[in-house]
């Protein structure tokens, strides 16, 4: 019996000491945690990360990185962020479900000192004041919306068929993120603005939620094209795998090609590259993945070791926003294989 108490106690000690993140080690267990798998963009930025971290490993860093995807729960995220840190995670790069509800996630994280990156969904500002240890890296969204619209107004300006109907002015459909997400809401208000000041007369017929997603976005726009037949003559989606959709419920439809609206993404994913270099999407704008992932690596690296930490600019002290970029058919090339 008292072996077994020994035994005991000490593997309670044992646990015990594996909770506690060790600070200024250059060994770097990075728990990301993000908001759903089916997610295209995010995909694609977390197998960044992947090859981002593997960098370290030539520096003399240990790196290692456990994924969760929550499946769109709140609720299962912030269990997932709690086996994270019991797993000896040292650093933490979460991707929330909702981002008005990060409070549970930043109490465990603080409890246990483990410092946060979010990512991609921007928590609010009096969130991101809980604790001195919570980063943010994205992008300027606001950017990407003016971005589409300069695309689409050099597009108009250079092609006057686009006005199919000749009435002077453009009628378009909007596909929109989820509600509530920052890239959603901005991106809609600043592509709109912006063709506005740009002067060109705009009509919107319609728009709807996709949440992000390839095959609501299909559904939506069968819905619009139901509803407006051949009058809509653009369609701006707040993402790649939208615009996609839009795409496919033309194509399911059997519209010829000279029949079609002009579209517009935001991403730059692989699929989306690929649709502008095939001219099917007029134009999208880059979402720096490799930029964002390797500022998450090395803020994470940073956090972890205390070394380099002077070297990352930010923005008010914790933020960090990559810049967005236009690509066109003469661009795209640029782009591919980054
Ligand atoms: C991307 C979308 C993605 C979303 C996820 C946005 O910044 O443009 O493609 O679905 O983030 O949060
Ligand atoms: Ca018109």
């Amino acid at each position: 019996m008292a072996a077994g108490m020994i035994l005991c106690m000490s593997m309670q000690l044992f646990c015990a000491c594996s909770k506690e993140p060790v600070y200024e080690t250059d060994q770097i267990y990075v728990g990301v945690t993000y908001y759903d798998q089916s997610d295209t963009f995010l995909n694609q930025l977390i197998d960044c990360l992947k090859e981002r971290l593997q960098d370290y490993d030539e520096e003399g860093y240990e790196t290692t990185l456990l994924v969760r995807e929550a499946s769109n729960s709140q609720r299962t995220q912030d269990d997932q962020v709690k086996e994270l840190i019991d797993a000896g995670c040292n650093v933490l790069c979460v991707n929330l479900v909702d981002r008005t509800d990060p409070s549970e996630i930043i109490d465990l994280a603080r409890e246990n000192n483990v410092p946060i990156v979010f990512f991609n969904r921007e928590p609010v500002a009096e969130d991101m004041m809980q604790w001195d240890k919570l980063y943010y890296v994205g992008a300027p969204a606001s950017q990407s919306g003016v971005m589409q619209g300069e695309l689409a107004v050099e597009l108009i300006q250079s092609d006057p068929l686009i006005d199919r109907n000749r009435d002077g002015k453009i009628q378009f459909v909007i596909l929109e993120g989820e509600a509530g997400h920052q890239d959603a809401i901005i991106r809609t208000e600043n592509v709109v603005e912006t063709l506005k000041s740009n002067h060109i007369e705009i009509e919107k017929l319609g728009n709807g939620i996709a949440n992000w997603n390839r095959a609501q976005a299909q559904n939506q726009m069968l819905q619009m094209i139901g509803q407006h037949q051949n009058k809509i003559e653009l369609v701006l989606a707040n993402n790649d795998d939208m615009a996609l959709g839009a795409i496919d419920a033309y194509e399911k439809l059997n519209y010829t090609e000279s029949a079609l609206p002009v579209f517009l993404g935001i991403d730059g994913t692989d699929v989306g590259l690929e649709a502008v270099r095939n001219s099917k999407l007029a134009g999208t704008v880059y979402n720096d993945k490799e930029g964002q992932a390797e500022a998450m690596a090395k803020l994470s690296v940073a956090l972890v070791s205390g070394k380099g930490m002077g070297e990352i600019e930010f923005e008010e002290e914790r933020y960090i926003y990559l810049p967005y970029s236009k690509v066109t058919g003469s661009t795209v090339e640029e782009f591919m294989g980054r």
